[in-house]
């Protein structure tokens, strides 16, 4: 395994090897868990040549923000690289120009600002920005994005789509500890306390799922009841919505016909954690 810390090196690195070889790439802000490594073994089954990079982008974080407090935690996620069969680390100090990028990507507001985009204002457009950037540097012909950011995952299949980018994005399924909880980064803020009561978000997730598959089609009597699990765990969500899963609008009436999905957000202490789960599958209920 190698590791490049600036876009030469990383070029270099897979100027060659591209001609005869398959690159999957899995874009990631480091302080990897076993989400992470999830994509990184789906990776490793697409393609002759696995990239992961490393890089806390600035540009996708507001002012409030936990930019500075981000964990970085560079030598763990290397030996987990290492281990899980990564061949380059892209690891950058900094990928845009001293003065900050003139030239950005805008999402479409209709994808930007439903969900996590109303208390992120900027966010996406910093999400794309730095996606693009990293797709022009490695040039992959997979790149591998988690469900749990499942708004990310939508908008960057739509940017290739839109800007015809010649990389196939595949999302992985979310990675959930025992009693449900999504993984993240952002988990090891908890106090023991809120760990567990940050449980209940995935809890609220199949309540409402159960509930659809019991018969009701009514979204508001839904999120009525994962609301009530959220309140039974202390917890008022920033969001907690029922929306088509491609073009983010909300569903206020169901059928098995739809691709609805739920979503939630909370501030659990330090921690703003984000979930999804959807609504339409079997297999996925039973999961
Ligand atoms: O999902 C993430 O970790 C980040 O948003 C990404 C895709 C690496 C861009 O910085």
């Amino acid at each position: 395994m190698r590791v490049a810390h600036n876009p030469t090196e990383i070029q270099q690195s897979l100027g060659t090897l591209r001609k005869q070889k398959s690159i999957a790439f899995v874009p990631t802000m480091g302080n990897l868990h076993d989400g992470h490594l999830k994509l990184i073994a789906k990776a490793r089954e697409l393609a002759d040549i696995v990239v992961t990079s490393i890089y806390v982008n600035p540009l996708q974080f507001g002012p409030e923000e936990d930019f500075d407090t981000y964990p970085r935690t560079f030598e763990e996620d290397a030996k987990k690289c290492q281990a899980s069969g990564v061949d380059f680390i892209f690891h950058p100090d900094n990928l845009y120009t001293q003065d900050g990028p003139k030239v950005t990507l805008c999402v479409d507001t209709s994808l930007s600002v439903p969900l996590c985009g109303s208390k992120r204002p900027g966010h996406f457009n910093g999400v794309a920005t730095v996606v693009n950037l990293l797709f022009n540097i490695v040039q992959p012909d997979f790149a591998l994005f988690g469900e749990k950011d499942w708004q990310q995952l939508v908008i960057i299949r739509r940017m290739v789509q839109d800007l015809h980018m010649p990389v196939t994005i595949v999302g992985v399924p979310t990675q959930r500890e025992s009693d449900g909880l999504a993984m993240s980064s952002r988990n090891r803020y908890l106090t023991p306390d809120e760990r567990l009561r940050a449980a209940s978000l995935s809890r609220c997730l199949h309540t409402i799922r159960q509930g659809f598959h019991d018969g009701e089609s009514d979204s508001k009597l839904l999120l009525e009841r994962g609301r009530n699990v959220l309140a039974g765990a202390d917890i008022e969500p920033e969001y907690l919505e029922i929306c088509d899963e491609e073009t983010l609008e909300p569903l206020p009436r169901l059928s098995r016909s739809m691709r609805a999905r739920a979503f939630v957000a909370a501030r659990i202490g330090k921690a703003r954690l984000i979930d999804n789960m959807p609504l339409y599958t079997m297999e996925a209920i039973n999961s």
